[in-house]
């Protein structure tokens, strides 16, 4: 095992730009600073408000039962036993961003990659890279549900499969990625709630995704999501509401060669789109818009 570095986006004359590393380390809990700890306490305790009657029931009956608290960084050995016994997966601990391949391998293998570093205290409420806090609180919970560990490990067998197809496999499968692991809605008996790690860790667009009346929100529809752009700086445009975690493990079965021989022949769509043939849940009144175009 290496000596942990904390590797961040750098900023050079091309604005900032994202960093890759490979390394699996061991995380260095001992020498989180209190500062670290109180980033995380004061992280918890402030989603944990927002999240109740807003994120889907599963992902809080499954942060219940890892037992992950305010009081201090969770150890990733002391979940790794309860998250291998419910679902086979297991934490590694990482440096930062991974390149796309490594991190589809770590997922076909059951393996989570974590970044062991949080945020600063300057950095509560945005930050434009995965750190401890997004990792652990927004993905893992999931990852104790069977189906929805199943549907993580397909994907990173999917993600070695489209890396050996090209370039333009891996867009359409990253925003299925993108608007399923990381902005995802879900219909459940309680109304819409959240079960997208990118909402669930950021207090501002767990309210915004829910509650205002700019964004769409479009009923699932694989090949469609395949298609939408993204940005990755703002609230998304459109948010896609599955039904059932069921729902998202079947529609993504399929082998996906066909599919992304198709779509290359098709044009993307903007992401804040409404396209023929979408289920409607709200149409989004584009309020407070940037209109510099989507990525
Ligand atoms: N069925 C997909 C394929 O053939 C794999 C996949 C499963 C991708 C689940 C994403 C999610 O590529
Ligand atoms: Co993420």
């Amino acid at each position: 095992m290496n000596e942990p570095r904390r590797v961040e986006h750098q900023l050079t004359d091309k604005g900032y730009v994202p960093v890759y590393t490979t390394a699996v380390v061991e995380q260095p809990w001992s020498r989180y600073s209190r500062t670290d700890h109180e980033v995380w306490a004061t992280l918890f305790a402030r989603q944990q408000e927002v999240l109740a009657g807003r994120a889907s029931e599963e992902f809080l009956r499954q942060q219940r039962a890892m037992g992950m608290s305010a009081g201090r960084i969770p150890k990733f050995d002391e979940l790794n036993p309860v998250l291998r016994k419910a679902t086979g997966w297991e934490l590694i601990g990482v440096e930062g961003l991974l390149p796309e391949l490594t991190f589809f391998e770590h997922l076909a293998n059951r393996r989570f990659p974590v970044t062991w570093w949080i945020r600063k205290p300057e950095q509560l409420d945005y930050l434009s890279e995965p750190d401890l806090f997004h990792d652990l609180f927004g993905h893992v919970p999931l990852l104790m549900n069977p189906v929805f560990a199943d549907y993580m490990a397909a994907y990173g067998r999917g993600g070695v499969k489209a890396h050996g197809i090209g370039p333009e496999a891996l867009v359409n499968l990253t925003r299925l990625y993108w608007y399923t692991v990381e902005f995802g809605l879900i219909r459940e008996a309680g109304g819409l709630r959240i079960y997208g790690s990118g909402i669930v860790s950021s207090k501002g667009e767990s309210v915004h995704c829910l509650e205002s009346a700019a964004p769409n929100r479009i009923g699932f529809d694989l090949e469609r999501i395949m298609r939408t752009r993204y940005r990755i700086d703002t609230f998304q445009k459109t948010y896609f509401v599955i039904d059932s975690y069921e729902q998202l493990m079947q529609a993504t079965s399929p082998d996906f060669t066909p599919i992304y021989a198709r779509l290359a022949e098709l044009d993307s769509f903007p992401a804040g789109s409404v396209q023929p043939g979408d289920v409607v849940i709200q149409r989004g009144s584009g309020e407070g818009w940037l209109d510099d175009g989507d990525v």
